[in-house]
């Protein structure tokens, strides 16, 4: 036993960074590189075209991340209408990691838990991510408990039939970056172009652009796994300071 894991509080941090990098409800790092428990990433189609262009996309991630040896779970947010987040703050002061609005969001947040990575799909509507899939992720993202999200990597990618990629995609990774999750990257940003789903399978730089974006999600889980098993600890946590820029 080396002096690090000698220490009981060390031990007990490397055993709660294992748990939480490997992701906490699957598995232990170790099993995860003996290729017995494939770390999983959430695909969220956040489109209310079950299969149309934002599902084709990530259909290309889902088949490069298996080949990678990461498991996939596909998430539709459907065509049932999505309420935005009413501010009730309930699950602030519960702390449940569930919304007060028993719907789909509380169904990918259980999914979340089980999870070790995310890519969330949006097709583009007015220059911006669509209305529902932005309801979704702000009640997502203001409810989740924070083992739900914290350190998993996540990346967004975004369908459009020819403008407001850029900004649809921007919109989207500041949902990661506020939940410290480290955000994907790819050779290009994150998009795919067409009104259908064969649009979209001619769009081969888009679609290069998307598996190489998967292999990185790979790498870097893989990468987290190793960290995890040779014992690097999470970073310290600090409590939160909140200013709201009131001046007295
Ligand atoms: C309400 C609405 C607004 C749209 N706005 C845009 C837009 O601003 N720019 C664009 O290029 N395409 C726009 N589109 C087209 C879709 O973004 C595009 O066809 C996308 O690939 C559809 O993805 P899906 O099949 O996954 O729903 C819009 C479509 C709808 C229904």
């Amino acid at each position: 036993m080396t002096n690090d894991t000698a220490d009981p509080g060390k031990r007990k941090l490397i055993k709660m960074s294992a748990g939480l990098l490997a992701g906490a409800a699957l598995a232990s790092p170790a099993a995860v590189l003996a290729g017995n428990a494939p770390m999983k990433v959430l695909l969220v189609n956040g489109s209310p075209n079950e299969k149309g262009c934002t599902y084709t996309g990530l259909m290309e991630i889902d088949q490069t991340l298996r080949k990678e040896g990461i498991a996939t779970e596909l998430f539709q947010i459907g065509r049932k209408p999505i309420s935005g987040c009413v501010a009730c703050y309930e699950c602030r002061k519960t702390k449940s990691g569930r919304c007060v609005i028993a719907d789909r969001v509380n169904e990918c947040l259980e999914a979340a838990e089980k999870a070790d990575g995310f890519i969330f799909g949006t097709p583009v509507h007015f220059a911006a991510a669509g209305g529902a899939i932005t309801s979704f992720m702000d009640r997502l993202f203001f409810s989740a408990r924070d083992e739900a999200l914290y350190l998993k990597p996540a990346a967004a990618i975004v369908s459009a039939r020819r403008g407001g990629t850029t900004s649809a995609f921007d919109q989207l990774n500041k949902y990661f970056t506020i939940r410290e999750m480290p955000v994907i990257s790819s050779r290009y940003w994150n998009m795919i172009h067409g009104r259908k789903p064969e649009d979209v399978k001619k769009d081969v730089e888009g679609l290069q652009t998307l598996r190489i974006l998967a292999r990185n999600m790979a790498w870097f889980l893989r990468c987290k796994a190793a960290g995890a098993q040779a014992g690097v600890a999470l970073p310290e946590k600090e409590n939160p300071l909140r200013t709201d820029f009131i001046r007295s």
